[in-house]
């Protein structure tokens, strides 16, 4: 699989900003405020948002808070953040993926949100998986986790497929009863030798 290092990407208009990770078939770059017509689709669909709150779509002031947000986390917390995600044969957007801090705790978890059309085809497994190699690898995390809503079966799946182990309900995570998976650094390097 091809990663480039993660490259730091200039704020600016959507055809200008660099690609900052790339996948075999994703490329994942820096959230601007040109994306907020793809990301209000994404948010739009009830399908998607079935798991997050109940299937309500976000409002374009949801959206609008959303990109201040992840614009400003860039410069916050190095390495760290929300990508906006399209597949590289077609350019076309298929939804983003992140590796950002889990309120209430300092663990850095692995997300992602995908177009109801893009579900099925490898593609969440694909960016979270390299995600959480780029988190060990080249952030050093020691460790990363993965919180779903206790019925979003597939979600599950995919943080397993990351890498992840199911831990069960630990704790409370966005205020809500989720379903815990963490991934260890050490874990994985004995795994790998
Ligand atoms: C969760 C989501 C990202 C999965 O995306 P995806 O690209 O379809 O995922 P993948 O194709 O990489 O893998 C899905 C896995 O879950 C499995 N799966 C799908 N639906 C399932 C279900 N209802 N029960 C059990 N497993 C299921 C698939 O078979 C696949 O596993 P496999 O490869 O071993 O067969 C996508 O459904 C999505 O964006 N949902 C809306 C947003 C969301 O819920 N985000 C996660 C918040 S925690």
């Amino acid at each position: 699989m091809k990663t480039p290092s993660p490259q730091p990407s200039p704020a600016g208009g959507r055809g200008s900003v660099k690609p900052w990770m790339q996948t075999l078939r994703l490329e994942l770059r820096e959230f601007t405020r040109a994306d907020f017509d793809e990301l209000l689709r994404l948010d739009s669909d009830p399908r998607v948002m079935k798991y997050i709150n109940g299937g309500k779509p976000s409002s374009k002031k949801d959206i609008e808070a959303a990109l201040g947000r992840v614009a400003r986390y860039y410069r916050s917390w190095y390495g760290l953040g929300v990508w906006h995600a399209t597949r590289r044969d077609t350019g076309a957007f298929i939804g983003w993926y992140c590796l950002k801090y889990c309120p209430p705790t300092c663990d850095v978890e692995v997300g992602y949100r995908l177009l109801r059309q893009a579900w099925g085809q490898g593609f969440a497994t694909e960016g979270a998986t390299e995600l959480v190699r780029y988190g060990f690898d080249d952030l050093g995390l020691d460790k990363i986790i993965g919180v779903t809503h206790p019925g979003n079966r597939a979600s599950q799946r995919v943080l397993m497929k990351a890498g992840l182990d199911d831990a069960g309900y630990a704790r409370r995570y966005y205020g809500r009863r989720l379903r815990l998976f963490v991934g260890h650094r050490d874990a994985r390097q004995v795994s790998a030798a």
